[in-house]
């Protein structure tokens, strides 16, 4: 099947080393169709020419984000919806793209721009029949998180400290969709409003599958393919009110 990443991004100092970092993991990746979404008003030209030189297959798209669910105090603020305007448009070219009959297999995985990816993740969700899932490192305030997995490999819970009755207390990065149930629900999308912090990935997933669903990727959820990472940001300080380098170098 085809691995189609989505991937929400937007403009700031670090996200060309960002996107340049993701590039060279997905280029080890067989058969993978990067579905970049921009943050803004317009695609915009580093996107695009980072895009056509990693010579990956690729869709690119943009959705600028409504002022009024931005800014809104701390960046981390987690009710503050980060990337899901982007992640629904992905979905629905999708659904504009691939017929619900076609034979095209397909799996749906959400990639955030910071974090990072080991090659054998792919390959193990290559398999999914509906919903996989498997630990994410850096979540939670733990080292990792993980959906609690029973001795006959059912997915019953989930070893979280934050919020464990949630639906699916699971974050982005630890689960893929088979692109044919994407296709086969064409409402589920993630709910924009009234999504308190951390019930954004429920939000989608509850329209799909339930916990009997999930299969436990990942030798059973015991080893760490993902990794939440958040990059610094950089300090600029001597760039000044003006900027100090040439404004004309892409970095
Ligand atoms: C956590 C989760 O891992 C995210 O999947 C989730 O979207 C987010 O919380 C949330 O619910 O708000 P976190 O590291 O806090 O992630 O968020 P970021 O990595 O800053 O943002 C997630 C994605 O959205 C990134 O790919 C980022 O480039 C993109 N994004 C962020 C935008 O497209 N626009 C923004 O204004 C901010
Ligand atoms: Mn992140």
């Amino acid at each position: 099947p085809t691995i189609h990443v989505i991937t929400p991004t937007y403009s700031r100092p670090v996200q060309k080393a960002e996107l340049t970092r993701l590039a060279n993991t997905f280029l080890h990746v067989a058969n993978l169709h990067w579905i970049l979404v921009e943050d803004s008003q317009r695609r915009t030209p580093l996107v695009a020419r980072l895009l056509r030189e990693t010579g990956l297959n690729y869709t690119h798209l943009n959705v600028e984000t409504p002022r009024n669910y931005k800014l809104r105090g701390d960046a981390r603020d987690p009710r503050i919806p980060r990337g899901t305007m982007q992640r629904n448009l992905a979905l629905r070219w999708l659904r504009e793209t691939f017929s619900p009959n076609s034979s095209q297999p397909g799996i749906v995985y959400f990639a955030d721009d910071d974090n990072t990816y080991s090659l054998e993740l792919f390959e193990e969700m290559r398999s999914t029949r509906k919903v996989s899932v498997w630990p994410v490192a850096f979540v939670g305030g733990l080292r990792y998180e993980s959906p609690k997995v029973n001795a006959a490999g059912k997915v019953y819970g989930w070893k979280t400290v934050f919020d464990p009755h949630r639906p699916f207390a699971i974050d982005m990065a630890g689960f893929a969709i088979n692109l044919r149930l994407i296709l086969f629900k064409p409402q589920a999308y993630f709910k924009l409003r009234g999504v308190k912090g951390g019930y954004q990935e429920s939000s989608l997933l509850r329209d799909l599958v339930t916990l009997n669903d999930l299969e436990p990727k990942a030798a059973n959820c015991t080893k760490i393919l993902v990794w939440h990472t958040r990059t610094e940001k950089p300090v600029l300080v001597n760039e000044g009110k003006k900027g100090f380098t040439d404004p004309n170098v892409e970095i």
